[in-house]
């Protein structure tokens, strides 16, 4: 825990835009003192940070005071570039009517029926990278596991045939790297030419599923073009971002709950007994790993109407960035929340969100996060780090970019 001062210098010395390294590997004492000293912090730039779990439940909820559009925003971050047409074209980073159009769409293909339905291919895909590893008896657990999951499980979805996932991944890496609160040229230029990339795959994609489609019931893509010619209609410059912003929103995020799990269950050994003594606990722990390392840490809206939160006047225009990490550890939401505790129930966390743009993938990444990181630990219980894990070093995106062990 920070003593008073050094919270206080932690908080009132706060800026999302200038975070010392030190943050990135442990960013909870100042959540802790933001939360505790100043739950609505302006930052310089004029934005608002928030890090009450109840200030952060009311902002996902209210979606009239809140708007998720960020034309305004996204427009001196990115000028007119591919990375700009992307992110304002993408349902999360819309208001209805756009956004209510897409996700309904989407939702089609992602309903419990549709998730039940890809449990024996996962669980065929999870024993199958098992088997790689133990070949190995050293691996990587993000590339060798938690990376290899999500990225066949959406391309399933998607329909990208397997041959062609390959750059997948690094266009996924590269745009949303560059949604970070600050973005370098680098970074920018890797970003853009990853849109620019995948939209040339995509369009051959799309043009081969409109003259083959897929099982609609299973497939996102055959779906979205379905109901594009169907009166729902998507242009085609929506259908295309929409898809890539699906294949980024169920990669990353959820290889990083596989990573963030399996790498929090070695720092807490006792958890990691209880869950091998105690297999059933897999779903509470599940959320658990979700609430404690959340993959997202940061959520975006902008302020619609006049409105006030904890005593602060929020002008329209204002922006406001709501940290989920933080609200996730709110000890007015979760008893004794610094504590990883895999039978937690109630847990309430906010990994997902909340309201209209709540994940529209979570039941399909709660699948994916329960049956890798069950049926790793079945298999390898003994598993310990072999090098000192590498983090991925972003503030938004939390979790490893490799996480060496060795298999036991
Ligand atoms: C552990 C894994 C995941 C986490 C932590 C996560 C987190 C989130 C969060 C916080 C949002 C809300 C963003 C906002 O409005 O500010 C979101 C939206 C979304 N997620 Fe996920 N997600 C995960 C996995 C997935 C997967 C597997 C898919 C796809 C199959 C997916 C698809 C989406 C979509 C389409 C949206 C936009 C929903 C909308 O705007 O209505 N996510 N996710």
């Amino acid at each position: 825990m920070p003593a008073l001062d050094e919270a206080t210098a932690l908080a009132g010395g706060f800026d999302l835009r200038a975070l010392p390294p030190s943050f990135y590997d442990d960013p909870y004492p100042t959540y802790r003192a933001l939360r505790e000293q100043a739950p609505v912090k302006r930052m310089p730039d004029g934005s608002v940070l928030l890090t009450r779990w109840a200030d952060l439940d009311r902002v996902y909820r209210d979606t009239r005071t809140f708007s998720s559009d960020k034309h305004v925003e996204f427009a001196p971050k990115y000028g007119a570039t591919p990375l700009y047409e992307h992110h304002t074209t993408s349902l999360v980073f819309n208001d209805p009517p756009l956004h209510t159009r897409v996700r309904r769409l989407i939702m089609g293909a992602l309903t419990p029926r549709a998730i039940g339905g890809m449990e024996p291919a996962l669980v065929g895909l999870v024993e199958g990278l098992l088997d790689a590893m133990a070949a190995k008896g050293e691996v990587d657990l993000i590339e060798d596991f938690a990376a290899a999951i999500p990225i066949e499980v959406i391309g399933n979805l998607l329909g990208v045939p397997a041959e062609e996932r390959g750059p997948l991944r690094g266009w996924s890496l590269a745009i949303l790297g560059a949604l970070e609160p600050v973005v370098t040229p680098e970074a920018a230029a890797r970003g853009n030419a990853a849109v620019t990339g995948f939209l040339a795959y995509l369009r051959g994609l799309v043009a081969r599923r409109r003259a083959a489609p897929l099982d609609p019931a299973t497939c996102v893509l055959t779906r979205l073009i379905q109901g594009e010619e169907s009166g729902d209609r998507l242009t085609e410059a929506e259908l295309l971002h929409n898809c890539i912003f699906l294949l980024n929103a169920g990669h990353e995020t959820t290889t990083n709950l596989i990573g963030n799990g399996l790498e929090a269950l070695l720092r807490h050994p006792a958890e990691k007994a209880r869950l091998l003594a105690e297999p059933g606990l897999i779903n509470a722990a599940v959320e658990e790993v979700l609430r404690y390392e959340s993959s997202n840490q940061l959520g975006n809206r902008g302020v619609a109407s006049p409105c006030e939160i904890g005593g602060v006047a929020l002008a329209p225009g204002t922006l406001v960035t709501l940290c989920i990490g933080a609200a996730n550890r709110d000890p007015a939401q979760f008893p004794d929340p610094e504590r990883f505790d895999i039978g937690r129930m109630p847990n309430r966390h906010l990994a997902f969100a909340a309201g209209a743009h709540q994940c529209a993938g979570l039941a399909l990444a709660r699948l994916e996060g329960r049956i890798a990181i069950s049926r790793f630990l079945a298999r390898f219980p003994g598993y310990a780090v072999s090098a000192p894990p590498v983090r991925g070093g972003r503030a938004r995106f939390r979790g490893f970019l490799r996480l060496p062990v060795r298999l036991g």
